[in-house]
């Protein structure tokens, strides 16, 4: 799967989401989510980011690798919806994300 890091963190460019060809970022508080089950690893939204964000799992920076376990981690509760349009924006983040203090401005 592909994971996206903290560059997306009150970034939100949603530039990735029209991209995917399974509808697999969801859109959570102050930052998108990939799908690790939903993803089929196109690599699609990768180049897209203009911040850089989106990385294939193994690439995932030292820094920001527990961004695997959050991704996955934030659909605990959603489960696999199968498409993010439906789903809309979710009112949560991961609790290291809600914890982080405003990032990139
Ligand atoms: Fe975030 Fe980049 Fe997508 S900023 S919403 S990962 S285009
Ligand atoms: Fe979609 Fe990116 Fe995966 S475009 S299928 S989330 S690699």
């Amino acid at each position: 799967t592909y994971t996206i890091a903290e560059p997306c963190v009150d970034v939100m460019d949603k530039s990735c989401v029209e991209e995917c060809p399974v509808d697999c970022i969801y859109e959570g508080g102050r930052m998108l989510y990939i799908h690790p089950d939903e993803c089929v690893d196109c690599g699609a939204c990768e180049p897209v980011c203009p911040v850089e964000a989106i990385f294939y799992e193994d690439d995932v920076p030292d820094e920001w690798t527990e961004y695997n376990a959050a991704n996955a981690d934030f659909f605990v509760e959603l489960g696999s919806p199968g498409g993010a349009a439906k789903v809309g924006k979710v009112d949560y983040d991961h609790p290291m994300v809600k914890a982080l203090p405003p990032m990139n401005q």
